[in-house]
């Protein structure tokens, strides 16, 4: 930690808006230990504080965590739980320090499937901390980017919106999103190369960053050597460079 407040993170000359992180290897990071998958998992909350405060000190506006996707829920009941409950315990002894520190908490995902306390909790936090603006933190449990479109679609046909008016800007307004950039960045940890039904919408023009590291390793370094290959991009967007 010492050694981490030391070292100097020059400013970038293009910072992302919109960061979307996919937590990958906390399974592996735990067997590589000898320990149980949930002991990784246990780590990945701990470095997700670190993450937090590190986005923070860096400067990203908007950070999407995924934490549970929608087929996470074909795991084994046991670690699914040991999910749920760690997500209960981090709200309950983590949002208070996030608050004080500006920090905006969002849920982006389908409540209905969570236990009563476990959405009460979600959405206490999110109401705590509706009006803090260093950092929007959203976090994507038991989401899925299908779903999330799938869900759109049918909100803007329950709204009785005519076909020939249904835009791009009409679908975006319906996602979790709605009042949010599209990603600029996706960074993925455990060297996997797969978008893993993350954002798919959101996404369409992201650039990515495949991290070695299990995500419970992935620390201010990683993440400053993420957005610093992202300044170096070069987005296009389906154009030409110089038109
Ligand atoms: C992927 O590792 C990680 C997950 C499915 C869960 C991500 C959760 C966290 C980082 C903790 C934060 C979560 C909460 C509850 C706030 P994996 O299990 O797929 O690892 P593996 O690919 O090595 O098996």
């Amino acid at each position: 930690m010492d050694q981490e407040r030391q070292r100097h993170y020059p400013p970038l000359p293009v910072m992302p808006k919109h960061v979307g992180i996919i937590m990958d290897g906390n399974g592996r990071w735990a067997l590589q230990r000898g320990r149980r998958r949930l002991a990784g998992h246990r780590a990945g909350v701990e470095n997700l504080r670190h993450v937090l405060s590190a986005a923070v000190e860096l400067g990203v506006p908007i950070l999407t965590l995924y934490a549970f996707s929608t087929e996470n829920w074909s795991r084994p009941e046991a670690e699914i739980r040991g999910l749920m409950r760690l997500l209960s315990e981090a709200l309950e002894k983590e949002v208070d320090e996030l608050h004080r520190n500006g920090v905006q908490l969002r849920h982006v995902g389908e409540l209905s499937p969570l236990s009563d306390i476990l959405k009460e909790k979600i959405q206490a936090a999110v109401a705590l901390t509706r009006h803090n603006s260093r950092l929007i933190a959203n976090i994507a449990f038991n989401y899925g980017g299908r779903q999330e479109i799938t869900t759109a679609i049918r909100s803007i046909i329950r709204a009785g919106i005519p076909a020939a008016e249904v835009t791009e800007d009409v679908v975006a307004e319906h996602l979790y999103t709605a009042d949010m950039p599209d990603l600029d960045l996706v960074i993925r940890t455990s060297g996997e190369y797969r978008i893993s039904n993350f954002m798919l919408w959101q996404s369409a023009y992201a650039e990515y960053y495949i991290s070695p590291l299990y995500w419970p390793d992935f620390d201010k370094d990683e993440f400053y050597r993420a957005l610093q290959c992202f300044a170096q991009r070069d987005r296009r967007y389906g154009g030409l460079k110089d038109a």
